[in-house]
């Protein structure tokens, strides 16, 4: 991270300014109960591919979501992050705080990325009313997500080309108490999002 950028920044001298419209008023043009829902599990257990499908489920029925990928912030918001522990708190941080702002404007976000650290997923949990944010665990093992092996990865890190892979030489902290658990390799993939979308449909 560039230092010299972060250590402008007063945090003290600035103050929320509150907002005329409010979140109530932009989730009822939306005809719909905003929420996150955050995917977490290990890389190849399927968070992306559940969270693509629900989100075209939810599209269907009319609701406005968006989906924020681990993949694709990375090549973005948080280009500027590695795979070291500090750099993925930074990353579920910030993941966090532009989920909060998209809930805000209305939207269903749904958030999939490995997310390995409990206490980061819990300050992003923090950030929501209770009830508006439900954690997904994608359970699928390790065994199982290594011989799927989308990306190649788990391949690179048996040759040693990746160090730091989650599973592997960098941890995972399962939830504990998540609203969900869906293990891709015992439940199909449309039971799976049905499931999930029943619980957004409900009021
Ligand atoms: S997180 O740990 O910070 O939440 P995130 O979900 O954003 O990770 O990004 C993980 C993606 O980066 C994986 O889907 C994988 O494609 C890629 N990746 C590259 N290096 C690693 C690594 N060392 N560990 C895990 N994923 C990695």
């Amino acid at each position: 991270m560039n230092e010299a950028l972060c250590l402008t920044t007063n945090a003290s001298a600035i103050r929320p300014y509150e907002l005329a419209l409010s979140n109530q008023a932009r989730a009822a043009l939306k005809k719909q109960r905003p929420r996150c829902v955050w995917l977490t599990g290990l890389s190849g257990a399927g968070k992306s591919t559940l969270a693509n499908a629900l989100e075209l489920h939810l599209h269907q029925y009319g609701l406005h979501t968006f989906l924020l990928d681990g993949d694709n912030v990375r090549n973005g918001l948080c280009r500027d992050l590695g795979m070291g522990d500090g750099c993925r708190r930074e990353n579920i941080r910030r993941m966090g705080e532009v989920a909060r702002l998209m809930f805000d404007a209305g939207l269903i976000v749904i958030v999939a990325a490995i997310s390995p650290f409990r206490a980061e997923r819990e300050a992003a949990r923090q950030l929501f009313a209770a009830g508006d944010f439900i954690e997904v665990h994608v359970s699928t093992s390790l065994e199982v997500c290594a011989r799927r092996d989308p990306k190649g990865l788990y391949r690179a890190v048996r040759e040693g080309r990746i160090k730091d892979f989650t599973g592997i030489d960098s941890p995972y902290e399962a939830p504990l108490a998540a609203e969900c658990r869906i293990d891709t390799d015992a439940l199909e993939l449309t039971t799976a999002c049905r499931c999930l979308a029943a619980i957004l449909l409900k009021k």
